[in-house]
């Protein structure tokens, strides 16, 4: 697939998918998008009217324009010409089924359809499908035309050769897909963040500290380093000259101790309460809205200045 003539397909275009059909104009394909909600091509539309700001600054491909944007509501004329189908649809097994069929009535053998799901395989994706060797999972990050990050793997049925196929197509948009080599629940990054958020939880429900200095702690200490560096590589900046090795030996024993007293997700919903109050207090003094469209300012500060650095994975 040469990445520079693809013709993208975006089925649903709901909060992912028009992260995605940013993402793919401002990469200068033709992007064609489907919804059959009421409203939804105007309010595409807009979505991607608030995001090109963003994508401008991260820097736009030649012929990059909003108006290569088609909008149909008929799924299979959305992918009848696609070589790439990025279905974002509601995370539903029944829908997610109901889509593929349909996306496989019209589309080529040969183009790829990537599932933006969070929660469901790639294996009971394809279940029944007509070609599920072309079935894979593409999931991305909110706000999904900023996030390079996009988890990238398939199912019982998929070839190899077709998740080699999206990683490349991925990278060569500039995004940066990581492979999942075995199905698990939630694939690896939210994974991490439920491990996260599990323990934060935890430490408010026992009394540790408030939300907010469990915000705090987190982004104004190893969240910063998180950003650039994953959890190994900090690891083994912390361990010296003796790197990862030293520092397991060393700290290993201890770390396993305190595994041993953290804490699980509670089994009703009573916590909810207890850190939504915990969230209003500390957003008391700031207007939210405000606060995100900094957040996404610093993200493509942080973004643009991490590719002028050459030893920066
Ligand atoms: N929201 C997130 O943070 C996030 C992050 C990563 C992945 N995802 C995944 O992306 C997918 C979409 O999530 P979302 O948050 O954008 O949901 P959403 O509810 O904002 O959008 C879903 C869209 O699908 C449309 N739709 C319904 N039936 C359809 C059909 N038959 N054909 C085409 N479109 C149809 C809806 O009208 C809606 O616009 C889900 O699989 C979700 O797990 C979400």
């Amino acid at each position: 697939m040469n990445s520079r003539a693809v013709n993208v397909a975006i089925v649903g275009t709901g909060v992912i998918g028009a992260g995605w059909a940013t993402h793919f104009l401002a990469q200068g394909f033709a992007v064609t998008a489907t919804d059959p909600a009421d409203g939804a091509e105007a309010r595409l539309r807009e979505w991607i009217d608030g995001n090109w700001p963003a994508v401008e600054r991260l820097g736009l491909a030649d012929g990059a324009s909003r108006q290569n944007l088609t909008f149909t509501a008929d799924v299979g004329a959305a992918v009848r010409h696609a070589d790439f189908i990025q279905e974002s649809g509601p995370e539903r097994l029944d829908i997610k089924h109901a889509l593929i069929a349909n996306i496989e009535a019209s589309a080529k053998a040969d183009a790829i359809i990537a599932s933006s799901s969070s929660g469901l395989s790639v294996s009971e994706m394809q279940a029944g499908a007509r070609h599920p060797e072309r079935i894979v999972l593409g999931h991305p990050f909110n706000p999904s035309h900023i996030i390079p990050l996009v988890e990238v793997g398939g199912g019982r049925l998929t070839a190899p050769d077709n998740v080699a196929k999206a990683m490349a197509f991925y990278a060569a948009t500039g995004k940066k897909p990581i492979r999942i080599d075995k199905e698990v629940k939630g694939h690896i990054a939210n994974r991490l963040q439920v491990a996260l958020w599990q323990e934060a939880i935890s430490l408010v429900q026992r009394g540790v500290a408030s939300v907010e200095a469990i915000d705090a702690a987190i982004a104004y200490g190893p969240g910063l380093r998180w950003a650039l560096l994953g959890p190994f590589l900090n690891l083994h900046a912390s361990g010296g000259s003796g790197g990862v090795t030293h520092l397991l030996q060393h700290l290993g024993p201890a770390q396993r101790e305190w595994a041993k007293d953290l804490g699980t997700y509670p089994a009703s919903d009573d916590y909810i309460e207890t850190i939504a109050k915990g969230v209003d207090a500390e957003l008391a003094p700031y207007d939210f809205p405000e606060m995100l469209r900094q957040r996404d300012e610093l993200l493509i500060q942080l973004l643009d200045a991490k590719r002028n650095l050459s030893q920066i994975p």
